[in-house]
């Protein structure tokens, strides 16, 4: 079934011009971009988005990384889009990434990981609707 699914493409990955880089692999992936937009995350954003993190340790580090420079955020739409945007990206430390996924290829470290993908439909629907307006998302 078509579904969508939320992806954010991290500041390490905008600051090596890896934007486009990216948006190919999701594509290839049979993701279909239907938003997209640039933006530079307030740490209010940035600790509401990650909110499910707030007791891990590594959830001040993970702000901080995420407001240090601009990040894209996407909605994609495809077959079974959340497996298929989670295949694509790999694990999420990218020494456990299998070959060909974009943490592995692309990213820097379990922080610096290039991308975040919804874990779930029902997560995504909630990430999605914490970015974009409905008339932002053209099908
Ligand atoms: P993401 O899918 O965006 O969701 C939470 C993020 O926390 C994760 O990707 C990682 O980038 C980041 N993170 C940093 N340190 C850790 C860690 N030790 N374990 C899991 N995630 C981590």
């Amino acid at each position: 079934t078509t579904e969508r699914t939320f992806s954010i493409i991290k500041p390490d990955a905008t600051r090596r011009n890896l934007t486009g880089a990216v948006t190919k692999m999701l594509e290839e992936a049979g993701l279909r971009v239907v938003a997209s937009k640039r933006i530079h995350m307030t740490r209010e954003q940035a600790e509401g988005f990650y909110g499910v993190h707030k007791e891990r340790p590594f959830f001040a580090d993970l702000v901080g990384f995420m407001i240090s420079g601009p990040v894209v955020v996407q909605v994609l739409e495809g077959e079974d889009a959340v497996a298929a945007n989670r295949k694509v990206m790999g694990a999420t430390n990218p020494a456990n990434a299998e070959p060909g996924t974009i943490r592995k290829e692309l990213a820097e470290s379990i922080e610096a990981n290039s991308v975040h993908g919804s874990d779930s439909a029902e997560n995504a629907a909630i990430e999605i609707a914490f970015f974009f307006q409905p008339e932002e998302i053209v099908g």
